[in-house]
Formats: C-alpha cells, structure tokens, sequence
C-alpha cells in the first residue's frame, strides 16, 4: 500500500450538519453490511445534539482532494464516560470515514491531527472509548498506541476507555 494518504482537516460549520450525519450513517451502513457490532443506528443521530456539537466548534470534517471522507468530535471534558476529570485530555467521538475510503489509514490520520491538537491546547492525553466487546476496534486503536484504562458499564453495553499520552 502506498504511504498515507494526504489529508486536511476543518472544523464543521452549521452548514457542514447534512455532511456530518452523512458521512456518519455511510459508517454504520458499513458495520451493519460487514456484521460488525454497533450501538450506532443509520438515522440514528440527533440533528440537534450535532448543531450544538458543532456551535460548540467539536465538530471536525477530513477531506482529500477536496471531498468530504470522514468525521470525529474532539472535546475537552466527557463526564459520560470518563466523570470528571481535571482539564488534561482531549476526548474523541464519533470517529468516522466513508467505507469508500476505508483502508488507506485516514482514521489514523484523524486520530493524530487530534492528538496534535489537544497537545496545542496544553493536554496531556487523548481519550476515546468504543464496545468492550469489539475485540477489532480495540487491536485498532491499541494499535495506534492507546492504552485500555477502565471499562464502564453503560445501557447500550459496556465501554472500554482509552487513553495515549501526548
Ligand atoms: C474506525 C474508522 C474511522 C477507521 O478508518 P481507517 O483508518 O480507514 O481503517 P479501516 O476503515 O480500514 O478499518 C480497519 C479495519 O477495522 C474494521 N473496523 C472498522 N470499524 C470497526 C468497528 N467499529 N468494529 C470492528 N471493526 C471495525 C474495518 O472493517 C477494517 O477491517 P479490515 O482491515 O479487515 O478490512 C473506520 O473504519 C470507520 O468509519 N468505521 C465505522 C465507524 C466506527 O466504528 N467508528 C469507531 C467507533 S468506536
């Protein structure tokens, strides 16, 4: 495979919502169609929670060559999963590509630019947390050097939290 692919990252603006939640049911339609698990439903995703993510300015699209391909949340606290916590950690949600360009490492990509911008902003780590089920996911982001610190039992399933030092 050739090396990384080249990509740019922006933040999301209000007009960028269809985009997001696109990019977002084009993954899950992916798991569903590969029999991966996943507490993500296609049209699933509240058009309203995302505006405020994105007024917020959490929101971030990937592109390559000018085309939209993937989508992730970056913020500063996530008493959900992780409670409160002291303001150390730059948080990843809703890491997502369109299955057409899945393979080339964008999702790596996406986690390093984060990774890059929470330490401009004076944090220690970059968290995350998917299915503790998910065996898959977890070689993924253990893979691209994030630690399992916790599982947290939610009502859609239990969690595994990650973390990497930045
Ligand atoms: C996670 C993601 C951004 C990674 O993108 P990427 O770096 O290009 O990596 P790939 O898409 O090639 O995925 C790597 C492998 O993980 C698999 N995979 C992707 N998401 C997975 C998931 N949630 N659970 C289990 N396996 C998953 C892919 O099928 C692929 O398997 P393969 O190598 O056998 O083909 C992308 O796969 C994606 O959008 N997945 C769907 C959304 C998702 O699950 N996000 C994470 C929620 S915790």
């Amino acid at each position: 495979m050739a090396g990384p692919t080249r990509i740019e990252i922006s933040r999301a603006g209000t007009a960028d919502l269809d985009s997001v939640l696109g990019i977002l049911d084009e993954a899950t339609i992916g798991l569903l169609e590969h029999g991966i698990p996943t507490v993500w439903k296609p049209g699933g995703f509240s058009r309203q929670t995302f505006l405020e993510q994105i007024q917020r300015g959490e929101v971030y699209l990937a592109f390559v060559d000018k085309a939209t391909v993937g989508t992730f949340i970056l913020q500063w606290s996530d008493v959900q999963f992780w409670g409160e916590h002291p303001p150390d950690a730059g948080y990843v949600h809703k890491l997502a590509i369109k299955p057409a360009y899945s393979g080339r490492g964008i999702g790596v990509e996406m986690l390093k630019w984060a990774e890059t911008a929470a330490r401009n902003s004076g944090k220690k780590f970059l968290r995350l947390n998917c299915l503790a089920a998910d065996r898959k996911i977890r070689d993924y982001y253990e893979k691209a050097g994030f630690i399992h610190v916790d599982d947290v039992v939610e009502p859609r399933g239990t969690a595994s939290l990650y973390e990497k030092p930045i």
